[in-house]
């Protein structure tokens, strides 16, 4: 890489590279053919450890039986399924686990409603197709083909957004592990290691159903909501930009962290439409209130503070973007987010300081 070019966004294999060298090093337990890690390492790497020099850092907050069914399931010949409400992880651990199993998370087929069989099985070059004819050479495999011959794990997101014909093109290769070329009179077989992790989420618009044929080969994990706020308050923490907690005053930290926790109640009772205490019940807003959210937010706030304010999260710079960040469908946020306002913030003293800005009183 050149200098003065950092790359925005490293992969997991990349950018954790160290840990799974270390991984790899203290693994005595029996790995599954083409593996780079046991399963026990690779739950290890997602859920963090202490290994004797190196500290591996926590990728997933949550459950680690969730994580452990994961990885048991992909060491079998079944696929997983990742789903839940939008921002719980799905791509994050999907991403994870395909680096510290294969040691690759690229290979990857996006779902979108302009799927094409090709992205899932094999294309043509045309200019060879039309020289040579149907030869091998001028066949252009997928990335699911390329992770089938290879032993890895392939990756496809949003899996769902595909219309159901183009998802129904997987249930023969998941089956018979091999798939057809009937063009070459051949096919492609694929070797151990090789699954497939799918991320879907049950919430957005423009989802397409599963058929149950396709639903059938895959394991499905659900990934749940934080339970606590302690919980979400680690996540938000963890996922701030490194590059813009360098640049802050580490003596602001505390208050800011304060002030993150209260934008974390007021997601987590508008979610739950009540309040913490359970005393009062709340409209709940139609949209998904997710930790990703929180996380966007805070880092939006984190980088005005850097560049324009006073280097540290306050409440005022969180509270206005709160509005934007709640009210995204103006008929079904609007009214629970008013009432919440009047409801709840007003009433709260430490919460005064929110209130002034979204009241627009100040
Ligand atoms: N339980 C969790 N543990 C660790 N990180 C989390 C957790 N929940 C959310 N996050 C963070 O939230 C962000 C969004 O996650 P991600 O993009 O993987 O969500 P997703 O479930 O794929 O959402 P979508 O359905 O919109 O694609 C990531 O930065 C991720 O680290
Ligand atoms: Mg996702």
């Amino acid at each position: 890489m050149k200098k003065g070019k950092t790359i925005l966004r490293q992969p997991a294999e990349l950018l954790f590279k160290k840990e799974l060298t270390a991984l790899k090093k203290a693994d005595d337990y029996p790995k599954p053919e083409n593996w780079q890690l046991s399963p026990q390492r690779v739950v290890d790497f997602i859920m963090g450890c202490q290994l004797d020099k190196i500290k591996i850092s926590p990728k997933y907050f949550g459950d680690r039986s969730l994580i452990e069914i994961a990885v048991a399931t992909l060491a079998t010949d079944r696929a997983l399924l990742l789903t839940g409400i939008p921002g719980t992880a799905k791509t994050w651990v999907s991403e994870n686990l395909a680096a510290a199993i294969t040691g690759n998370s690229r290979l990857l087929v996006q779902g979108t409603a302009g799927t094409h069989e090709d992205q899932l099985l094999y294309g043509w070059n045309y200019p060879i197709l039309l020289a040579k004819g149907p030869v091998p050479e001028a066949l252009v495999p997928s990335p699911v083909m390329r992770g089938m011959e290879s032993g890895a794990i392939v990756r496809i997101e949003e899996l769902t957004r595909m219309p159901f014909e183009i998802q129904d093109a997987l249930i023969t290769l998941l089956s018979e592990k091999s798939m057809p070329i009937p063009e070459l009179n051949q096919e492609s077989n694929a070797i151990s290691g090789f699954n497939i992790i799918a991320t879907a989420n049950d919430r957005d618009k423009g989802i397409h159903e599963m058929s149950s044929a396709l639903r059938r080969r895959f394991n499905t994990v659900v990934l749940p909501l934080p339970e606590s706020i302690e919980m979400e308050l680690e996540i938000v923490r963890n996922r701030i930009a490194p590059e813009l907690m360098a640049e802050r005053d580490k003596k602001a930290d505390k208050s800011s962290i304060e002030e993150i926790k209260r934008v974390i109640t007021i997601f987590k009772e508008l979610r739950d439409g009540k309040t913490i205490d359970g005393k009062l019940s709340l409209k709940k807003p139609g949209s998904t209130m997710s930790t990703a959210e929180i996380i966007g937010m805070v880092n939006n706030a984190l980088a005005m503070a850097v560049y324009f304010g006073n280097r540290k999260i306050d409440g005022e710079l969180l509270a206005k973007n709160l509005k934007n960040t709640i009210v995204k469908n103006q008929d079904t946020d609007l009214i629970p987010w008013n009432e919440y306002v009047e409801m709840v913030m007003k009433k709260r003293e430490d919460y005064d300081h929110f209130y002034q800005v979204v009241a627009e009183k100040k």
